[in-house]
């Protein structure tokens, strides 16, 4: 299917590993100029700036101004922005709600809500210029299926798909489109990197990382296709909505997470 990407302007947050990486990958072989934020360039979003029209952007998105700098980054470098995925999010395992201190909410709420609070303020008055554009918010599961281990994480991305909402409404008459997409777990450092959850899951199982990824969290999750997402599954769906043939979508989040919501 023909995406009609080519040269469209994307700014993905978080690019440098997983899921944002898989995006930005896929957004780049569309043809799109995709201008990456995230603290460190990996050696994989290297090897993408050689192949496709992908420019790094050093910022921290927990920074109150990090999003207006890789915004203005993107508009100077290209004069447009048509697309932003807000991918940038972040938590660590927590053993109990009463372990969660306020630094700790605010933490979450900061890199996993606020981030794209304010990527979107940063990049909506380029994309409203065009009369076109889209946002994709990574949202997850957890905004629907709160789980204790990651309590404040899941509010974030509950406002996250809140925020999705209120973005649709307001910006369809302009011609922006906001949807999310809601993964269940994935395949990413978030997962693997040392002391993440593949090693939370592992120890409790008392199985290897991997088995925890392969056998554990599937079974464990009720994840009816019997594995887990792969961060290209992901950036696919999100290529899709941020393209003009999603052109009637909007204000719509699109799980993905091999069946393990059970309810409608
Ligand atoms: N993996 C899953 O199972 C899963 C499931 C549902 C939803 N999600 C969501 O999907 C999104 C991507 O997750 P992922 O699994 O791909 O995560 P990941 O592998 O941990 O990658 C996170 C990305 O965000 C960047 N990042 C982290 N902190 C940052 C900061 N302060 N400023 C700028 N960039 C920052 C990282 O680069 P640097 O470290 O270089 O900054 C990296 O590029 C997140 O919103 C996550 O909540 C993931």
């Amino acid at each position: 299917m023909e995406l009609n990407l080519t040269d469209k302007v994307a700014v993905v947050t978080g690019g440098s590993k997983g899921i944002g990486l898989a995006i930005t990958e896929a957004l780049g072989r569309e043809g799109a100029r995709v201008v990456v934020g995230s603290r460190t360039e990996t050696t994989e979003l290297a090897a993408l700036r050689k192949r496709y029209d992908v420019a790094f952007h050093p910022v921290d998105l927990a920074d109150a101004d990090g999003a207006d700098t890789l915004a203005r980054a993107a508009a100077d470098r290209h004069g447009r922005i048509d697309v932003l995925v807000n991918n940038v999010g972040a938590t660590t395992p927590r053993s109990s709600f009463l372990d969660v201190d306020d630094a700790a909410w605010m933490h979450a709420l900061n890199m996993t809500f606020l981030s794209a609070v304010r990527a979107s303020r940063a990049s909506l008055p380029h994309l409203l210029a065009h009369g076109e554009g889209a946002i994709v918010n990574i949202s997850s599961v957890n905004a629907r299926l709160p789980f204790p281990m990651v309590v404040d994480y899941s509010a974030a991305k509950a406002a996250l798909s809140n925020l999705t909402k209120a973005l649709s409404e307001e910006f369809a008459p302009r011609g922006v489109r906001v949807n999310a997409v809601a993964p269940g777990p994935v395949r990413t450092p978030f997962w693997t990197a040392p002391g993440a959850f593949a090693d939370t899951v592992a120890a409790s199982a008392g199985s290897t990382a991997q088995e925890a990824l392969d056998q554990v969290v599937p079974q464990q999750m009720g994840i009816s296709t019997g594995r887990i997402t792969e961060p290209r599954e992901v950036a696919d769906l999100v290529v899709f909505l941020a393209s003009p043939r999603a052109g009637n979508i909007t204000g719509a989040e699109f799980v993905i997470d091999g069946g393990q919501i059970k309810t409608t």
